[in-house]
């Protein structure tokens, strides 16, 4: 059994994989381009890919000998899961395992921007702490402030949980309504226009589908409080990049925090990296030792099960790809 992984991940994971299967690992530190993960995958019975790469119906049909691919991500829109499917390939995913990381970020994220922690802690590193400032670095108060959530799934409901800590008042809209967690969250579902109007700080936590794709644009900021803070910890594209631009440096929003962009990365000369009021990290909200083990090894559990013929643990497609033939 042959298997390609598109970057070095971590050791949990490779272990495991190479226990029944020879293992080729891209060995550069950025990802294959189409053409060179092509090239690379030839022959390979399975794909254990990463974000950064493409696979849609050309890829496979280039790689004919892939039964399947495992993401080592909680999100997939990387991933043309039905052209996977049509062709009995089996796509698998790593959900929770980085649920609680992903939400303990979205938190530093938040708390960073709305205290300002990295302008004033690069003010100390050019020297110019020179005393307590009665009007230096003022920010917004989380706790007690009201907190719309976007997208209240594993991730989502993560945050509220923290929330409640910091005394949130918390709004969340969703596709569908959901009353056990209103109780336990103490969260009250509204309309996306309710969610922005109403909230000091938005938080964006759907997947990058059609329907999801810039759904935070113009009007949507124009609605927001002069005073708001949009956090993204999901992708990019659920943003209309330049209207944020334009929404922060006209003062139509407060700030933002952004683990995720559109484009992704970021060229170092993107107008959003000018603005003093955005704080831009290289998504890494599921970065912790632990939680990268976790998805490590889940996305190789889920491959090599895949390629036995089993249920694999996370799989987005096993009934309907196994059903079938593969070429
Ligand atoms: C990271 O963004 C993931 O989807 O796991």
């Amino acid at each position: 059994m042959r298997i390609a992984v598109t970057r070095k991940i971590p050791e949990a994971g490779l272990a495991l994989l190479a226990e029944e299967a020879e293992v080729l690992v891209w060995p550069k530190s950025l990802p294959p381009n189409r053409d060179e993960l092509i090239a690379f995958a030839a022959g390979a019975d399975g794909l254990l890919t990463l974000l950064t790469e493409r696979v849609d119906g050309e890829v496979l049909d280039a790689l004919p000998t892939v039964r399947a691919v495992s993401n080592m991500a909680v999100g997939y829109d990387n991933i043309d899961v039905e052209a996977a499917t049509t062709r009995g390939v089996v796509v698998c995913i790593t959900p929770d395992v980085l649920t609680e990381t992903t939400a303990d970020f979205t938190f530093a994220l938040l708390l960073a921007v709305a205290r300002r922690v990295k302008p004033a802690a690069d003010a100390v590193l050019r020297g110019e702490w020179k005393t307590w400032e009665p009007l230096g670095f003022l920010g917004q108060d989380v706790y007690g402030a009201t907190l719309g959530i976007v997208g209240m799934g594993r991730i989502g409901q993560a945050v509220a949980r923290r929330a409640r800590g910091f005394a949130m008042t918390i709004l969340y809209t969703d596709h569908e309504r959901r009353l056990e967690l209103e109780e336990e969250l103490g969260a009250r579902f509204v309309n996306l226009e309710q969610l922005v109007r109403e909230s000091d700080v938005v938080s964006l936590h759907v997947p990058l589908t059609s329907e999801t794709r810039q759904m935070i644009g113009a009007e949507q900021l124009r609605l927001m409080k002069r005073s708001a803070i949009l956090i993204n910890t999901a992708r990019g594209g659920v943003i209309d990049t330049e209207a944020l631009a334009d929404a922060l440096e006209s003062g139509t929003i407060w700030a933002a925090g952004l683990d995720v962009t559109d484009p992704e990365p970021l060229p170092p000369d993107h107008r959003l990296l000018r603005l003093p009021n955005v704080l831009v990290t290289p998504h890494i909200a599921s970065a912790s030792e632990a939680t990268r083990a976790r998805m490590a090894r889940l996305a190789a559990e889920n491959l090599l099960a895949a390629l036995r013929g089993e249920r694999p643990p996370r799989s987005l497609n096993w009934e309907a790809a196994r059903g079938r033939a593969h070429p």
